[in-house]
């Protein structure tokens, strides 16, 4: 049987878990698309760096182009990070009829709509479950699962990295820099925390969430954020004994018209569902006009959990190639918004 040949742009945390599952779970994943999948080509920026895993080297290549304009790749994945080169990469892959699936949230999150455009033109898939709250499917649940309902809120904890070092230091007294280091050895942490602490990786995904849920463009300068880098341990402590937990939260609203989309850190009190949300975890609550509250949860980062949305979005673009119906996904490209503050 011809198998679908994937390129896998990356081969560190996540690319590693996508080897990892498409070679562990193959035997399920063929029985859902019909197809053996074969990763073909694997771009690194260092081939002499040694692996976690058993790798044949021959796949490996510095080159993005050989594996973007290789004629025999169908899928590309992208878990390398970046953006304008990736953006580049992702756009003349689509160009060449070859759906997309990616992590990458800061490069959705400024270009979403551009991307999608290109893909609905060639037909194919730009799927990018991954990009916001890890193992957790929440792009799919907006966009699919409340198709039919008008989404009120979205707020949750959608940083595992900042997640990881409130929870260490509120149930452990452990020190910032300490658990921050503990993040990044773990793979949860972006390649620069910056993004992590100062709450940028928060607000992306903010953008993400808020885009889809209230089916209106918003951008990313137009979310309001700040960090943790300026949470003591000693506030933490302090919020502690009052009843509540600090966490960086993404809150997004729609009032009547109006839309607001914030990243801050929040005393949240001891009995919110949320204050129990601890380490790597994330959860999303979802307030719909017909469904009322829902929330979901999971692992926010890391290898595993990243890769299973990934390796599903992979089956799932595999899936729409088949049957024709690439390009059909979510769109982004939605009226202007009208955020709170364009009324000030
Ligand atoms: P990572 O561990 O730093 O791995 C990046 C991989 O891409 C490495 O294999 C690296 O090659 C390769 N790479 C980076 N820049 C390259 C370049 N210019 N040319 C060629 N190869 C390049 O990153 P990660 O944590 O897996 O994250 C990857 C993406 O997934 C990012 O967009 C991130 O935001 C997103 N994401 C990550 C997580 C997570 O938990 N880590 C969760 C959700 C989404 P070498 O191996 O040779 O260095
Ligand atoms: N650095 C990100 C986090 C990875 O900690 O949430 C998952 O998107």
């Amino acid at each position: 049987m011809k198998p679908v040949k994937v390129g896998l742009l990356g081969l560190g945390t996540v690319g590693t878990g996508v080897v990892r599952i498409v070679q562990g779970h193959q035997e399920d994943l063929q029985s859902q698309v019909g197809s053996p999948i074969q990763i073909d080509k694997i771009l690194v920026q260092n081939k002499a760096k040694s692996r976690s895993l058993a790798i044949d080297h021959d796949k490996l290549t510095e080159d993005a182009w050989e594996i973007i304009n290789d004629p025999d790749i169908d899928v590309i994945v992208e878990v390398m990070g970046g953006i304008e080169h990736t953006k580049a990469y992702i756009l003349e892959a689509l160009a060449q009829g070859k759906s997309v699936v990616t992590a990458n949230k800061d490069l959705m999150a400024l270009h979403g709509p551009e991307i999608l455009e290109q893909a609905r033109e060639n037909n194919c898939d730009v799927l990018y479950e991954a990009s916001v709250a890890g193992g957790i499917p929440i792009i799919r649940t907006l966009v699919e699962g409340f198709s039919s309902d008008r989404i009120l809120k979205i707020m949750g904890i959608v940083n595992g990295t900042t997640n990881y070092i409130l929870s260490k230091m509120s149930r452990e007294g452990a020190s910032y820099e300490d658990v921050l280091k503990e993040a990044q050895q773990l793979g949860y942490a972006e390649a620069d925390p910056t993004s992590d602490v100062e709450g940028l990786d928060a607000a992306r995904k903010m953008t993400i969430l808020s885009t889809l849920g209230f089916r209106v463009n918003v951008a990313l300068e137009d979310v309001a954020v700040q960090g943790i880098s300026s949470v003591s341990k000693e506030d933490i402590l302090y919020a502690k004994r009052l009843g509540y937990e600090v966490k960086l939260l993404g809150i997004a609203e729609r009032q009547d018209d109006q839309i607001s989309v914030s990243v801050q850190p929040t005393m949240v009190k001891a009995s919110h569902p949320l204050a129990a949300v601890n380490g790597v975890f994330n959860a999303v609550y979802v307030h719909g006009e017909a469904v009322g509250e829902t929330m979901f949860y999971g692992a926010g980062a890391g290898e595993l959990p990243t890769a299973t949305s990934v390796v599903s979005d992979l089956v799932a673009a595999i899936k729409n190639k088949k049957l024709g119906v690439g390009g059909r996904q979510g769109a982004m490209v939605y009226k202007e918004k009208k955020l709170k503050s364009d009324e000030q």
